[in-house]
């Protein structure tokens, strides 16, 4: 094992399958040491599964997995250096505070006064120093949440699996808590897989995201790769909002791509994997709005408005179906019925094909 492994998971056509269920189809990955790496998709598409399979809660169907550079395939979850944090927190109730998060290390046979002092400071950590003596149930939602946390990582564990732990939280204790959660490995430098279905809140914590559908990758890369090159609908629909007209790829090079929008040529700086058919990625603060103004701009009309603040929320309806749009409270917002003219910022813009997955 080199030094500069310690930490680092990897995954090597990993499949697992539950009986006629297959969980995971052939799975390679690399966790880099000292990262937080979000496992992001809808439910069922294999998140949990490759928690457990790097805890070993669960045994792989075929393939190996690699922890610090060491395969660890056939050892048992004991013999790995990984402590989870589960959505249900899974404190034991009878038991205080300092006891629960000493917990793993007594049963490491550590002396109950060193456990009982490395708990302290992990509470210290997570911000519940002084909290010791309570019982969970004389905690918040939150407050229980971070003593998991604390539970899992005085294990000093080489890598800290989060399975969903910020779901049973309200908006904002999830911010708060991420934001700690996020604090803590980076001062620890721990290697963290974290698992949520909340684009936001991946996009919030990670290094790196990666994004499973149906058993597989469907796309990795940091947050804003994602956001900004998305190669499927699916992730550009999944990664922020998105809108997806219909268009037609016309010519394509590696910069620029010509495509007809609604009987409109246009040309996007972008390169389009195929020419034909295809779907024009558009965030929705790149549309802006006017009244009629009879150019060649693309119209509709306003079927729903929504205040919010800071912002208005639009949904248009018109040639391109129905559009998501988001502007700035104007002295004079639109209503809905409003005729616009409707105008894209196509810098940021991508074009992808309708297939789901990568090429
Ligand atoms: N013990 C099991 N026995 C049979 N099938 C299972 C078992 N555990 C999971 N599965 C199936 O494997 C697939 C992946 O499940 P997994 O729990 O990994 O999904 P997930 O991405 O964590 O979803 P969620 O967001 O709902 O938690 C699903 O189709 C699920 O029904
Ligand atoms: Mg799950």
């Amino acid at each position: 094992m080199k030094n500069n492994d310690k930490g680092s998971v990897h995954f090597e056509g990993v499949v697992k399958k539950y009986g006629e269920v297959t969980a995971l189809k052939k799975l390679d990955l690399t966790i880099e040491p000292g990262k937080l790496v979000t496992l992001l998709g809808p439910s069922g598409c294999g998140k949990t599964t490759t928690l457990r399979l790097i805890a070993r809660l669960e045994s792989a169907t075929s393939g190996r997995i690699f922890i610090g550079g060491r395969d660890v395939t056939h050892l048992s979850a004991t013999y790995r250096a990984v402590s989870m944090v589960f959505q249900s927190y899974a404190l034991f109730p009878h038991m205080s505070v300092l006891e629960n998060v000493a917990y793993g290390l007594t049963v490491k046979s550590l002396p109950k006064k060193i456990a009982h002092e490395k708990a302290e400071h992990g509470l210290e950590l997570v911000g519940l120093g002084g909290f010791g003596a309570r019982l969970p149930s004389e905690l918040s939602g939150g407050q229980q949440q971070r003593v998991a946390v604390a539970r899992a990582i005085v294990l000093e564990p080489e890598v800290l699996l989060l399975d969903e732990p910020l779901s049973n939280l309200d908006a904002k204790l999830r911010r708060l808590v991420r934001e700690e959660i996020r604090q803590i490995q980076q001062e620890l430098g721990l290697t963290a897989v974290y698992v949520t279905h909340d684009q936001e809140e991946a996009m919030a914590v990670s290094d790196h995201i990666i994004v499973m559908q149906n058993a597989e990758i469907a796309q990795q890369g940091t947050p804003r790769d994602l956001y900004e090159m998305p190669n499927s609908c699916f992730i550009a629909d999944f990664i922020g909002d998105a809108n997806l007209i219909d268009c037609e790829v016309r010519s394509a090079n590696d910069e620029q791509s010509n495509i007809v929008v609604s009987s409109r040529p246009l040309s996007v700086a972008c390169k389009a994997k195929n020419t034909g058919p295809s779907k024009l990625v558009v965030r929705p603060h790149d549309i802006s709005l006017s009244p009629p103004n009879g150019a060649q701009d693309f119209t509709g009309s306003v079927s729903y408005a929504a205040y919010l603040g800071n912002k208005i929320q639009y949904t248009v309806a018109g040639e391109l179906g129905e559009l998501f749009v988001v502007c700035d409270v104007t002295k004079d917002p639109f209503a809905p019925g409003d005729d616009v003219s409707i105008r894209f910022d196509l810098s940021a813009a991508r074009i992808v094909t309708e297939e789901t997955g990568s090429p």
